[in-house]
């Protein structure tokens, strides 16, 4: 499998971007138009999506709104569909949307692990079976799941996003074992800490921090190149890479447990 046989182009259809109405998946989905793309958007604000489309437009770039939330499968299915209709075959897919709920795991709360594991595991899957129907039929096509470095080992808060955006990473290790040899590529993208409208209201520190902008370059590079994880920044990601792959676990848990604070006894509220 060659670069060039597994490397999507424009001229191969179009780019579909989830979660583009703020943060990484907006800065993506207008990136993506400067490449020559036409990037249908979808994200349950359709307000957010409308003023996306207007900012392309200045720059004569084309995104499409299908507003939608990815948790609903029937309407993902619906979605691909009227994407395909309207813009032509999906050539390359972002599934970005996500949510970060923190949650503590002495006081586990179900609701929020539920709607976790629902749009970021559910709701991605959802859009994924119909978008590698239609690539599968095609014999080509690109995937690119956002995940986290979160998804590397466990961290405080994390025990319910961290534990979707590590299935995310097996996920789209499965799917690139069995969808290579049909010509469908893809990729796991692993952002360490962006300032987006997520991180707004999290009070923990959030080292190397990169502007959505900077991560939607970094994502375009890297789609770009042949190379299976696209993870940034470089400093942030292969410190966590070491400490995850290296460390014997009980080292890393307990060098977690101290520069996170937890290793001091604080009774349950
Ligand atoms: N920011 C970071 O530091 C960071 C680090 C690593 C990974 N990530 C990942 O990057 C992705 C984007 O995060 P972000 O930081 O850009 O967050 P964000 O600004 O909050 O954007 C999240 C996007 O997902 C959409 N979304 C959420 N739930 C949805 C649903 N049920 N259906 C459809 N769309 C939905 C939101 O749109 P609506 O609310 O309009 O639906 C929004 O467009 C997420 O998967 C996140 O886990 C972020």
């Amino acid at each position: 499998m060659s670069k060039t046989n597994r490397h999507v182009t424009p001229k191969d259809g179009c780019a579909w971007v989830t979660g583009a109405s703020t943060g990484i998946g907006r800065a993506v989905a207008l990136r993506l138009t400067q490449e020559g793309w036409s990037v249908a958007a979808t994200a349950r604000d359709a307000e957010g999506l409308m003023t996306l489309q207007q900012e392309a437009e200045k720059f004569q770039g084309e995104i499409i709104p299908f507003e939608g939330d990815i948790a609903d499968r029937a309407h993902m299915n619906q979605v691909v569909q009227d994407i395909e209709s309207t813009l032509g075959s999906i050539a390359l897919a972002i599934l970005n949307a996500g949510i970060y709920l923190p949650v503590e795991t002495a006081n586990l709360d179900l609701d929020k692990f539920e709607r976790s594991v629902d749009v970021n595991l559910k709701g991605t899957a959802y859009c994924l079976a119909p978008v590698i129907e239609r690539m599968h039929k095609r014999g080509k096509g690109h995937i690119s799941l956002v995940s986290s470095v979160t998804g590397y080992g466990g961290l405080p808060t994390s025990a319910a996003y961290g534990a979707t955006k590590a299935a995310l990473i097996n996920m789209a290790e499965c799917m690139e074992i069995e969808l290579a040899p049909h010509g469908i590529r893809t990729t796991i993208i692993n952002p360490g800490f962006v300032d987006t409208p997520a991180q707004e209201s999290l009070d923990f520190p959030k080292p190397f921090m990169v502007s959505a902008n900077t991560a939607a370059n970094q994502i375009v590079k890297g789609l770009n190149k042949d190379k299976f994880e696209i993870a940034f920044p470089k400093r942030f990601t292969c410190v966590l890479k070491f400490i995850n792959n290296f460390l014997p676990k009980d080292i890393y848990l307990n060098l977690i447990r101290k520069q996170t604070g937890r290793n001091k006894f604080k009774p349950m509220d």
